[in-house]
């Protein structure tokens, strides 16, 4: 297939577009600056000058796709307004290619809110934290869509052993006596390894039905103050116990949507187990921090 990939140089994206090349896909990616394309062009992808906050530059003259996947986001206090003209500008053009191209739009768990003892399921009500709530339309359009066949991922937190989410610890276990946590040790955050996430990625993109949504979560949820633990163990912190951290705190410092970190989650991956087929393969993360050189 040849595949579009909106974000292709972020924690999501880029892990994505690596396993889509790594799956025999043609892949090019949306890149917004020389660095970008770079980056895209070192994964084996073709680099598309663009901008997703100034789509009518580059949507009219694409090259013919057979699928887009959006994970772009610049996480200002306008993304918003951003995905929706993007989405305005793109769909429409989408529309005009001669086959009709499979969507997948990128969600998240954060669109769930606060599930305490819970799981939350694709058939949950979303009840989205208030920075992403712009979304809930956003991927509704998509799944309706007449022109795309549109599906929606919704990826747990994203980690690496060292990296995505769990980089802030990783900097923290090094860095400081105690290692910050977002509200209380007790949060869970729902978690998938970012090989697990792209691989669900490529299954979508190959047999998920038009109008489907997947939650992307290996892990239900585990509690931060075990993620914390783990690191503090494996870099002999200092102070073993997490710092506490407000959610105001860490929104003040990064913006409104850093809230999200304070939400405790659990989640299902159920159903993409079950109609993909996926497997995760990353399900101890704190066995991999052990491992951390
Ligand atoms: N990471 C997670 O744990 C997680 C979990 C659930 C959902 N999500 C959602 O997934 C999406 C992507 O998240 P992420 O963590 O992968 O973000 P990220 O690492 O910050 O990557 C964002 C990507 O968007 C691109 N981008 C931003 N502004 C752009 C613009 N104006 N024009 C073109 N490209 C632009 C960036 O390109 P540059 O290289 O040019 O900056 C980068 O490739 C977001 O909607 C997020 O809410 C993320």
């Amino acid at each position: 297939m040849c595949v579009l990939v909106l974000g292709g140089t972020g924690s999501i994206g880029s892990i994505v577009v690596r396993e889509l090349i790594g799956c025999g896909h043609d892949v090019c990616g949306l890149a917004r600056s020389d660095a970008a394309a770079a980056k895209l062009a070192e994964f084996g992808a073709t680099p598309v000058a663009g901008d997703i906050a100034s789509p009518e530059r580059w949507a009219g003259r694409l090259p013919l796709v057979d699928a887009v996947i959006h994970a772009a986001c610049d996480f200002n206090s306008d993304m918003g307004a951003v995905d929706r003209r993007l989405l305005d500008v793109l769909l429409p053009s989408l529309a005009a290619q001669p086959k009709t191209p499979r969507f997948i739009y990128t969600g998240g768990c954060w669109l769930f809110g606060a599930t305490g003892e819970d799981v939350a399921t694709e058939e949950t009500p979303l009840r989205p934290l208030p920075a992403f709530a712009w979304m809930v339309p956003h991927l509704r359009r998509i799944l309706a869509a007449p022109d795309i066949d549109g599906i929606v991922i919704h990826p747990a937190m994203v980690y690496e052993p060292d990296g995505g989410v769990f980089l802030r610890f990783a900097r923290d276990a090094v860095e400081r006596d105690a290692i910050r946590v977002v509200e209380s040790g007790q949060v869970r955050w729902p978690l998938v390894h970012s090989e697990d996430l792209a691989t669900l990625y490529a299954l979508a993109l190959r047999d998920a039905p038009p109008g489907s949504s997947y939650i992307g979560a290996a892990i239900e949820g585990l509690a931060v103050g075990r993620i914390a633990g783990a690191f503090a163990r494996r870099f002999g912190t200092r102070r073993q116990m997490p710092d506490i951290i407000s959610a105001e705190a860490l929104a003040a410092e990064f913006g409104a949507w850093a809230r999200g970190y304070a939400l405790d989650q659990r989640l299902s991956g159920a159903k993409a187990r079950r109609d993909l087929g996926w497997r995760p393969k990353h399900l101890d993360p704190e066995g991999e921090i052990a491992q951390l050189p």
